[in-house]
């Protein structure tokens, strides 16, 4: 219960950001906290060309003719993967499409959009943590500048130890970092994948933007989530998706943080993080009010079920999933809530359509798990649904 408590803290401050972003910039007649609600507007309309077009055609990565869609819509330059011929610009497509670093670590305006002078410098105050901090109070956890700045941001670092806080949780002082940072699912990424986010991160502006320390100090980093723990495929090998499949598998789990938000979390010191056994089965809560989201959503949002169960995403095409993350709009035409960051304002909008159809297919053909997830329905402001309680 405490637990829960921790942690919907936690991921509330994520999917403020994630949910900010859905609301940013040029989306036109949008309000600023209208965010999803309004996403669901313009999304619906542009269904249809994500979907169809990209992921109807095939699986075959070796024209990387994906679209990349929507990405330049989100003020960020754009960076699709076919373009990324250097390791700077991989890792620039991994960090603003798939990894969404910038979720976490770019501050946001008052109106709730990225702050791109800010890009990547650093989020004072984001995550509240009840009981970790002094005396048993709030813990403050800010997500730290990733610039090169020297005196605010990783301007001394190594690349060694950017890449250990990447992948192991620890900073350039040999102290723990805490797991709101998902070091412990990056830790699964190639080292090919982190060697190019820092080289890209040692390109971007650097910023003066002093962070402040955390208000208590993590005694360890937390365990990785274990490789074999991470469902595979249940395609033979001679079936034509699998390979599609197997890639999917590696962005789903260890690249981008779709099982980190899909997953119930376990906040039990030197546990792995993620409760595996429940893996892409969704059910972890999201607090509307730290997300400073309108009266329109449930207090509560929780994480769908993203395995092929009854209640999960049986009945859906490989194409509804590319949809979703494109577009933010679901297999019934209903735009999908924060704190995912989809569609055109969204880090995931601008991933590539082989990426996004390689996790579908992933996704599709894991073991189903059962798990009766509430779905997150806005109103139009009127009550919240009856229990929103997380137990
Ligand atoms: C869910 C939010 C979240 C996401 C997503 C995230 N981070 Fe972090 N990151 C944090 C937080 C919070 C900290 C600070 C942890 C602490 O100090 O205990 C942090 C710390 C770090 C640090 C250590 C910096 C320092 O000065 O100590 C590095 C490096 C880093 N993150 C890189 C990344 C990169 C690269 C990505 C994307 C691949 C990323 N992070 C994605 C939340 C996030
Ligand atoms: C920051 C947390 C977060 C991240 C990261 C995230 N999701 Fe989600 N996702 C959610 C939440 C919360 C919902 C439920 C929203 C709702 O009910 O409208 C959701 C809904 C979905 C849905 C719609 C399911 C349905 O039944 O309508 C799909 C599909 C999905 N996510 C797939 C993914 C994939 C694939 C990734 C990684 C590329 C991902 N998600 C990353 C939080 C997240």
């Amino acid at each position: 219960m405490e637990t829960s408590r921790v942690l919907g803290v936690i991921l509330a401050g994520m999917l403020a950001l994630a949910a900010s972003a859905c609301s940013s910039s040029d989306s036109g007649g949008m309000g600023p906290t209208g965010g999803s609600g309004g996403n669901a507007g313009s999304a619906g309309s542009a269904g249809q060309d994500a979907g169809g077009g990209s992921a109807g055609s095939q699986s075959d990565a070796g024209d990387a003719s994906a679209e990349g869609g929507a990405a330049g819509d989100s003020g960020i330059e754009d960076a699709t993967e076919e373009e990324a011929s250097t390791p700077a610009q991989r890792g620039e497509y991994l960090v603003k499409h798939v990894s969404a670093c910038g979720d976490c670590h770019t501050p946001r305006k008052q109106d709730g959009s990225p702050d791109l002078a800010k890009w990547l410098a650093g989020n004072p105050g984001m995550f509240e943590v009840p009981g970790l901090g002094p005396d048993g109070g709030v813990g403050i956890v800010s997500p730290k500048n990733l610039t090169p700045d020297v005196a605010t941001g990783l301007g001394s670092w190594t690349d060694a130890q950017i890449k250990s806080a990447i992948l192991d949780g620890v900073d350039d002082e040999g102290k723990a970092l805490f797991p709101i940072m998902p070091y412990y699912v990056f830790h699964n990424m190639t080292s090919e994948d982190a060697d190019a986010i820092v080289a890209y991160l040692k390109t971007i502006p650097a910023v003066s933007n002093a962070i402040p320390e955390n208000n208590f100090d993590t005694p360890a980093p937390a365990p990785p989530v274990p490789a074999a723990e991470i469902p595979d495929t249940t395609l033979a090998t001679t079936d034509p998706g699998y390979a599609s499949a197997v890639r999917g598998k590696y962005l789903a789990s260890s690249v981008a943080p779709c099982m980190e938000c899909h997953t119930l979390h376990v906040q039990t010191p030197g546990a792995v993080p993620l409760d595996m056994t429940k893996a892409f089965a969704g059910g972890e809560p999201f607090y509307s009010a730290a997300m400073h989201l309108p009266p329109i959503f449930p207090p509560v949002i929780y994480s769908a079920n993203i395995t092929p169960d009854t209640t999960g995403l049986a009945g859906w095409a490989p194409d509804n999933i590319v949809t979703v993350l494109h577009q933010g709009v679901d297999k019934d035409g209903h735009s999908v809530c924060p704190p995912m960051p989809v569609g055109p304002q969204g880090a995931f909008g601008g991933m590539s359509s082989i990426d996004a159809l390689d996790i579908a297919n992933y996704l599709l053909s894991i073991a189903p798990k059962v798990n009766d997830v509430p779905k997150c329905e806005p109103s139009d402001g009127g009550p919240p649904p009856a229990d929103a309680s997380t137990e």
